[in-house]
């Protein structure tokens, strides 16, 4: 077995456990967002990073079941209750904006005075919708399912302070976590699943 084909397995893997969770709420449209995910976008073969954390083929998919499992623990482990369709729609959902976002280029650089040339990630600078990253995944999701408002202040926030830098941005995260504990959780778990649990590929 190579590593390749490993690494298909695993990605075969969580596309099937995302899809078993995903439908498992049960959420009016699920299944047009299912179909979407599959034949419309590079979803299940996305990274989830370009530069960063799991950035390879399958890296999104791994990324959203990171950040369900970290969530989950996170709730658990300050008994805060969330229902568990909420748990899976915000996991599994927040980073949409990430679907036929990433694209492979060509670059070359000198190794031991020798050129050569690599397969590089880099981002689509023109999405068809242009609203920043937490904005687009909510309007990505609205269009085929409702979200409850703590799943959209969830999805909103995940960035938590790097999400925005004005003054109301700030205060308003700040009513968010106040209010809401589980926003608060969930960009934990979000950061939690990118740098402890995700690796960075050396390209
Ligand atoms: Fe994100
Ligand atoms: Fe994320």
């Amino acid at each position: 077995m190579t590593i390749d084909s490993i690494r298909a397995e695993i990605n075969r893997a969580q596309k099937e456990e995302f899809l078993v969770l995903l439908r498992s709420t049960e959420r009016d449209g699920i299944e047009k967002l299912i179909d979407y995910l599959e034949n419309k976008t590079d979803f299940f073969s996305a990274p989830a990073a370009s530069k960063f954390h799991n950035n390879f083929e399958g890296g999104l998919c791994e990324h959203c079941l990171n950040v369900y499992k970290n969530f989950k623990g996170l709730l658990a482990m300050k008994n805060i209750e969330l229902d568990e369709s909420s748990v899976i729609i915000s996991a599994l959902l927040h980073d949409l904006c990430k679907c036929n976002y990433y694209l492979k280029e060509e670059r070359n650089r000198k190794v031991d005075g020798v050129w050569e040339t690599y397969l590089q990630w880099s981002t689509n600078k023109q999405p068809d919708i242009p609203l920043p990253h937490s904005s687009r995944s909510i309007k990505y999701i609205k269009s085929f399912i409702p979200l409850k408002f703590v799943e959209e202040l969830i999805i909103f926030y995940h960035m938590g302070p790097f999400g925005g830098e004005d003054y109301e941005y700030r205060n308003m995260l700040q009513l968010a976590y106040e209010r809401y504990p589980a926003v608060l959780l969930f960009y934990l778990a979000d950061t939690m699943s990118s740098y402890i649990d995700e690796k960075i590929l050396e390209q």
